[in-house]
């Protein structure tokens, strides 16, 4: 049985004040039937340690220690007070040329510091118009995951490039086909691979969740935007509870 997981990604957003959401979203998900991660920027995990709710970063680095100006590595997320590592998501792989290799390193590190990785994927807008995105997702599933993954130290999110942020959300049938891709390849490559949970992310708010929480093999959401706010994440949390 997978449990369902309500994901929050803040991004470069959040200043000390923005740890009063958590306190908000504790008093209605503090006993949640759910797990609950928010990812914070790496500035504020600390601050945000003492929540009932899974803390995770937002990017890793692939070594453990050195000259890497800027960077922070898995290690120091899991003494911050992390237990989850986001690695591969799409605004790495575009804004900071991440390949499939660099994020299979990195969810490698994320591992060895005792991390649970979230593995991003998803194809652009072009990908899909060409009729390419399972080949796409193949691609990323193969390069971006280690041999070393199980159903413990990681999750994949299926979060198609084109709906992050828009306000534009493939339809039900076209998330349910991605997603059975993904179980099917997870499956085949991974003995526990029906143990690893599928997220789906872009463009989820309380409107749409429901309807998305029903589509087969959709283990939870990866949230952007509508995490922020624990007024905005808490209708999410509250669909999948009820999924
Ligand atoms: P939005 O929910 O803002 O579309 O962002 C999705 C995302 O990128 C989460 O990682």
């Amino acid at each position: 049985m997978r449990r369902k997981l309500a994901a929050g990604n803040w991004k470069m957003n959040g200043l000390r004040a923005a740890r009063a959401e958590l306190d908000t979203l504790e008093q209605r998900h503090g006993d949640a039937g759910v797990d609950i991660l928010i990812c914070p920027p790496a500035t504020l995990i600390s601050a945000c340690e003492d929540t009932p709710f899974d803390i995770g970063g937002q990017d890793c680095h692939a070594a453990v220690s050195g000259a890497h100006t800027g960077d922070i590595s898995a290690e120091m997320l899991a003494d911050a007070g992390a237990s989850y590592v986001l690695t591969g998501h799409s605004e790495r792989r575009t804004d900071h040329g991440e390949t499939d290799a660099m994020v299979a390193a990195k969810s490698q590190a994320a591992y060895d510091a005792g991390l649970i990785a979230v593995i991003c994927i998803g194809e652009t807008l072009d990908e899909r118009e060409n009729g390419k995105t399972l080949d796409v997702i193949d691609a990323q599933l193969a390069g971006s995951i280690p041999d070393s993954a199980d159903e413990e130290n990681t999750v994949i999110a299926y979060e198609p490039v084109w709906a992050i942020g828009t306000g534009k959300v493939p339809t039900l049938d076209q998330i349910g086909e991605v997603h059975a891709h993904i179980r099917k390849c997870l499956t085949e490559r991974f003995s526990d691979g029906d143990g690893m949970r599928i997220l789906y992310g872009g463009s989820v708010k309380g409107s749409n969740a429901p309807d998305i929480f029903g589509v087969p093999e959709v283990d939870g959401a990866l949230v952007g935007g509508a995490s922020l706010k624990a007024a905005d994440f808490s209708p999410i949390i509250t669909a999948l509870e009820n999924s």
